[in-house]
Parts: structure tokens; sequence; C-alpha cells
């Protein structure tokens, strides 16, 4: 998948926060650690470095949304994680998102945390992020 590819889709489905741009998502592909799972129709972008790994972002395009994929690439990175010897994984999320943290939550994500004022919503306001954890 494009930079392009993943921001289009990205623009698609974030609602609440701002979308990223193709700029974005190509340097985050640089980075160490950095990979992806899915496809365009749903997919995840995460960073394992060392026993701990991040969430850094995951999208399902809104055509293809409640059929399960979210889940399923999500379970893909997990056993990646897994098999990379991974301890920990992180995530940060919009308390407001209640799709998305209802999804973590039953992959064993449990909240460890809170920043207040962390995100940028469309219309201006900002809104809190909640830490989310999954240990194996
Ligand atoms: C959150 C998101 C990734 C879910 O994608 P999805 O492919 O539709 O999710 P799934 O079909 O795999 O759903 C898995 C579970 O997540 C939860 N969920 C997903 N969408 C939901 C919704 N609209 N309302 C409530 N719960 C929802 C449910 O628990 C669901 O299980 P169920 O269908 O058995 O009830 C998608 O809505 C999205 O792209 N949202 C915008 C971007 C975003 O918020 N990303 C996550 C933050 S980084």
């Amino acid at each position: 998948m494009t930079p392009e590819t993943l921001a289009k889709a990205h623009q698609a489905a974030f609602t609440i926060t701002r979308p990223w741009s193709a700029a974005e998502f190509a340097g985050l592909l640089d980075q160490r650690g950095v990979i992806l799972c899915g496809d365009a129709r749903s997919y995840l972008l995460g960073r394992i470095i060392g026993d701990e790994a991040e969430v850094l972002t995951l999208a399902t395009d809104p055509a293809f949304q409640r059929q399960g994929r979210a889940q399923t690439v999500l379970a893909t990175f997990l056993d990646q994680v897994k098999a990379d010897a991974g301890a920990h994984v992180f995530l940060e999320v919009a308390d407001a998102n209640t799709a998305a943290i209802s999804l973590y939550n039953k992959a064993g994500f449990a909240k460890i945390g809170h920043r207040p004022r962390y995100y940028t919503t469309l219309t201006g306001d900002k809104i809190g992020a909640d830490v989310l954890r999954l240990t194996f």
C-alpha cells in the first residue's frame, strides 16, 4: 500500500480526529520497527521495538466496517508482536471513540491512563485520550 492509499482510507475513516497525510504516512513507514498489517479496506500501522509494541493507527474504510476486519488486522499485528517476543502493547485512543475502545477491550486491552486534551477534533475542540495496554 502506498502512503497515498493509506491517507485516502484514513480520511474516509476518521471522523473525530484529524486524518493523517500521505507525507505523515511516508515518514512513519521509514521508521525503525514500523509494520503495516491488512489492506486498503482495513489496516493497522504499528511499531515493535524490543519487547514493546505500539498501535500507531487503525482504520477500516466505512464501506467495509462491521465485518470483523479491524478485529482481524489487530489479531494479525498481535500475532506478529508475540512472534517477535513482544510483551507489552500500548496505544492511545480518543476517549469519545467508543467503537475503537470496544474493539480494543475485546482484544484484551485495559485502560492504564488518561491524557487530557490530547487530540484536536476536526472542529477544533480538545478531547482526551485513554492509554490502553495489553500484556502477554
Ligand atoms: C474502530 C474501527 C477501526 C473498527 O473497524 P471495523 O472493521 O468496523 O471493526 P470490526 O468489524 O472488526 O468490529 C470489531 C468490534 O469493534 C467494535 N465496534 C466496531 N465498530 C463499532 C461501532 N460502530 N459501534 C460500536 N462498536 C463497534 C465492536 O465491539 C465490534 O464487535 P461486534 O461487531 O462483534 O460488535 C473503525 O470504526 C474505524 O476505522 N474508525 C475510525 C478510525 C478509528 O477510530 N481508529 C481507531 C483509533 S486509532
